[in-house]
């Protein structure tokens, strides 16, 4: 993970590359650095933990850095080493000449060490990055050209990578290159920027050139000069960025997750606008490129995702088998990369991330690709590295998505795949369940309405949460569709309040898991009225047998078996196929006021990073 930010101009650079560094923040917050070069000086300034513990620092140099019109930036999720101020970016070799940030892992920095170590080089932190530091200075000495250093130095690194660098003895050039990480150089007008990601530059310019892997960039502040890995300068290719300068606010919420949760029912609006109008027509989906006849030839779906994109997955496995009537695997992106997949040209892979750029998603979709799949990716970022690499990109327009935590993205990912299902079982020209697909539709139609209404009645969700804030360990549970929901409201939970959650489909639960169960360990179960209904409350009644405390979550619950709950949360009537999308509101709101009551950072959870670009 981590960002990285670079920017060489007229103006003060300090200042473009906090603003840029707070808006990489969701990549990692253990430390963050920056660098900056006046003359031929480099003043290098770092802090642990958050970038307000940086910008403190910063304050108090205020005349010395106002001087600097060309620096680097870094904001760090530790991979090798604590997250310290030691370890934080950015790192120098020797003589610090050179200066260095990174995004990504170096996997044989060991054996480069060794080698360098061997060579005189002197290390500091334990970090990878800093061998690379010294890797890029070595190969410096032989050339006097920072270029060629870079060039040099990456043809011996193994791994994944976006780095930054400055040299002394050239202070009017960033030195750029990248591989398996996403890089990004904003154009400007006698100024330049270099950023992991649009957020962190769009304030200052529109265009910008997506560095590919294996190129090597040289930042001037009048010029950019791209050079392939033989060396040979390549036509720059700039591109319109799609954001506009927003101002990213709480709108009034205490954190951002809480917004994000209540902006869901607009997110639903916006996924179904031009695709779903009404309950009479097919769906529409321009944005895949398969036509009828070659879905009809679809012999297998694998959905490829890691974390909450995956659950969402698991919920696209049920409707697209229902529907579609295509056998659909779901993998975690970071298993399917280490097996012998088979997949072939009638193999639809569909990868899904909110952020399109998660380093396992992104290997397993080139590994489809490979194998000549059609690759659908379902993303928020259009942006992204995933999103150049489809051949039908679903974009889910869910809006930014601050707080670490999903939610709304999730909420996206799910409507996406319902219209999905649908879509390539009309294109299949299936006539099974028509009724239920006229219902669905309406359903979906309607979904926001619901979800507004489920938001208007947290305080139940509240006092619930308190009520059970001070256990240490929570079982969820769900059968069919909702089972990913349980998987998820325990990810929601764990996550942001660090309790230990675990989600099981209910069926397992007396397979084992049943064993933990005591006064001290609350289960929700989540039974919808629907085919499983009655096999989850049987469960439940299993559970409430070895005195477990029971959340039941639900559309309805029979007069008869009220009683069995400690405390119930009622959601707006729904079938039982469309409920993971309501259901999931419940327990983001319970994992968000348990997180909240506790005092925990809700939008920036320990050890957690947005976007997650290594393996
Ligand atoms: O950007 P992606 O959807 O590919 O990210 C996948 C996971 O890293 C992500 O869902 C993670 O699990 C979140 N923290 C969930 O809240």
């Amino acid at each position: 993970m981590c960002g990285i930010i670079g920017y060489i101009g007229d103006r003060e650079a300090c200042s473009i590359l906090v603003s840029g560094l707070s808006h990489l923040e969701y990549r990692g917050y253990d430390s963050s650095g920056v660098a900056l070069m006046e003359k031929d000086n480099v003043n290098i300034y770092k802090a642990e933990g958050k970038l307000i513990n940086l910008v403190e620092i910063l304050k108090t140099k205020q005349d010395v850095i106002s001087k600097a019109h060309i620096g680097i930036g870094h904001i760090r999720w530790a991979t090798h080493g604590l997250p310290t101020t030691i370890n934080a970016h950015p790192h120098t070799c020797n003589c610090k000449n050179l200066t260095l940030v990174h995004n990504g892992i170096i996997e044989n920095y060991q054996e480069l060490k060794e080698e360098l170590t061997k060579e005189g080089c002197i290390f500091k932190s334990q970090t990878d990055t800093e061998v690379a530091a010294h890797l890029i200075a070595h190969e410096y000495g032989k050339t006097n050209d920072l270029l060629l250093a870079m060039q040099s130095a990456v043809k011996k690194i193994k791994g994944a990578f976006a780095f930054c660098a400055i040299h002394k003895k050239e202070p009017d050039k960033i030195v750029v290159a990248k591989r398996n990480a996403p890089l990004i150089i904003g154009v400007g007008e006698g100024e330049n920027f270099v950023a992991s990601d649009i957020p962190a530059i769009i304030e200052y310019t529109k265009k910008a050139i997506y560095l590919c892997d294996y190129q090597v960039g040289v930042v001037k502040k009048d010029s950019i000069k791209i050079y392939d890995d033989k060396n040979q300068l390549i036509e720059n290719k700039i591109e319109y960025l799609p954001f506009e300068a927003i101002a990213i606010s709480k709108m009034g919420y205490k954190h951002f997750m809480l917004k994000e949760i209540h902006e869901q029912s607009d997110v639903v609006r916006n996924v179904l606008s031009s695709k779903l109008t009404d309950i009479e027509h097919e769906i529409k989906f321009d944005e895949f490129k398969l036509t009828s006849n070659k879905i009809k030839n679809i012999t297998r779906v694998q959905i490829v995702a890691c974390g909450t994109s995956l659950h969402a997955g698991l919920v696209g496995k049920y409707i697209i088998e229902k529907f579609a009537r295509i056998p659909t695997d779901v993998e975690p992106s970071s298993e399917y990369i280490y097996r012998d997949t088979i997949a072939d040209e009638n193999t639809l892979v569909i990868g899904i991330s909110q952020s399109g750029e998660t380093a396992d998603t992104i290997t397993a979709i080139k590994q489809a690709k490979n194998r000549n799949s059609h690759i659908v990716i379902i993303t928020n970022r259009t942006d992204s590295t995933m999103a150049r690499l489809a051949d039908s990109l679903l974009p889910v327009n869910a809006g930014i998505e601050v707080s670490v935590a999903a939610t709304k993205s999730y909420m996206a990912q799910l409507i996406s795949l319902y219209l999905l299902a649908i879509y390539l079982k009309e294109q299949k020209g299936l006539k099974e369940n028509e009724k239920e697909i006229q219902n669905l539709k309406h359903e979906l139609i309607t979904l926001p309405n619901k979800i507004e209404m489920l938001l208007e009645k947290t305080d139940e969700i509240q006092r619930i949460a308190k009520k059970y804030s001070s256990y240490k360990d929570f079982i969820f549970i769900a059968r069919g569709i909702n089972y990913p929901s349980a998987l998820e409201g325990a990810l929601k939970l764990k996550e942001i309040s660090y309790i230990n959650a675990t989600g099981y489909g209910a069926g397992e639960l007396k397979h084992g898991p049943i064993a933990m169960l005591d006064s001290n360990m609350p289960v929700l179960a989540i039974l919808n009225s629907g085919i499983v209904y009655d096999k989850v409350l049987s469960n439940c009644e299993e559970a409430k047998a070895r005195q477990a405390k029971l959340i039941g979550v639900s559309d309805y619950i029979a007069q008869k078996d009220i009683n069995l709950f400690d405390d119930l949360i009622l959601i707006p009537a729904v079938s039982d196929i469309l409920s993971p999308a309501l259901n999931i509101v419940v327990l983001q709101l319970l994992a968000y006021y348990i997180s909240e009551y506790l005092g925990k950072d809700v939008d920036q959870p320990r050890n957690l990073a947005k976007s997650v670009t290594v393996e």
